[in-house]
């Protein structure tokens, strides 16, 4: 069997909680035991709630947030207690391009930074910038702009962009897409999977929305509470899921085809909002003994 991408194995994250004095009365066990492998080349989608320790999991993965306990093994190298540094194997695109590029540095200048952190030669930095753009289908003149002169999905490609500048292996997406429309989502997708064969990535592709992975990710895995509760084949976890949650967390979701209006399961939901899991485990008990669930809406 050939080294996987990214191994993860029994990470935990623990947070103190703290009264209002300051002092610490408890923690919130954010991540809890969680084990995973990447294979290479693979995109693995990582779905659960708001909450439920997916970008914490990000951040360890990037050196960003120490673990309490546990391992991560990227491209065979542990990046835990480097002090922050996972090197240029793994780069992460956080979710709002707005607030992750600098507003007073144009295109070019913010593609610049990483080039120069890791000793790019100058000469060819111009060069290398029009590539970037051109890899996430910009025109070349988009090095000149502004992050307000540009929308969402533009920014979004540049962050894109500004990950690959250090030719990573790995690329951390932590909810690339939820900050923009439906039609840009299916575009930035389809750019990750044409970049994903081209440069021959992996990916940690990190949602709350599991129908976005459905054509996107090889293997699934549902956290809940800090847990892995249930992970696998995509394709099996959609036409089969083994745990309460996974079928919770995909009856929230649009229905987009027949088939997946089959495998829905029949729970109502409530107007006008995104239920929590709990909503839906107390709405599915609830509905076993009454048929009323008016009392949910407005809650
Ligand atoms: N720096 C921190 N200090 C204290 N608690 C934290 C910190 N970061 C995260 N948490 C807590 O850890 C838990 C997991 O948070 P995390 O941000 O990883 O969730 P998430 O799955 O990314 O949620 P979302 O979908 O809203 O982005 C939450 O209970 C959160 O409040
Ligand atoms: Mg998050």
């Amino acid at each position: 069997m050939t080294r996987p991408m990214l191994e993860i194995a029994d990470l935990s994250k623990s947070f103190p909680v703290r009264n209002a004095f300051g002092r610490t009365v408890g923690e919130v066990k954010a991540v809890d035991r969680v084990s995973l492998r990447i294979e290479r080349g693979c995109v693995y989608g990582l779905a659960g709630e708001s909450g439920s320790g997916k970008s914490t999991i990000a951040r360890m993965i990037m050196g960003l947030t120490p673990p309490t306990a546990g391992d991560i093994i990227i491209d065979g190298e542990s990046v835990v207690g480097r002090g922050g540094r996972s090197g240029v194997k793994a780069q992460m695109v956080f979710q709002n391009p707005g607030s992750s590029l600098n507003p007073r540095r144009t295109v070019g200048q913010s593609l610049s930074v990483p080039l120069a952190a890791h000793g790019h030669p100058r000469d060819d930095r111009q060069r290398r910038i029009g590539e970037l753009l051109e890899m996430v289908q910009l025109p070349a003149d988009f090095s000149q702009r502004f992050p307000h002169e540009l929308s969402g999905g533009q920014k979004q490609r540049v962050a894109i962009a500004r990950a690959l500048a250090v030719a990573p292996k790995l690329l951390v997406l932590d909810e690339p897409t939820s900050a923009l429309d439906v039609s840009v989502q299916a575009k930035v997708i389809d750019l990750l999977v044409d970049l994903g064969r081209r440069l021959d990535l992996t990916f940690l592709f990190i949602s709350h929305d599991l129908s976005l992975m459905r054509n996107f990710a090889q293997e699934v895995g549902v956290l809940y509470r800090g847990r892995i509760v249930e992970a696998g084949d995509t394709a099996r976890v959609f036409e089969n899921p083994q745990h309460d949650y996974t079928r919770l967390l995909l009856a929230s979701v649009p229905v987009i085809s027949e088939e997946e209006e089959r495998l829905r399961p029949a729970i109502p939901l409530i107007d006008g909002e995104i239920p929590t899991a709990e909503k839906l485990l107390a709405l599915r008990q609830g509905a076993a003994g009454t048929e009323t669930t008016t009392e949910v809406h407005g809650s």
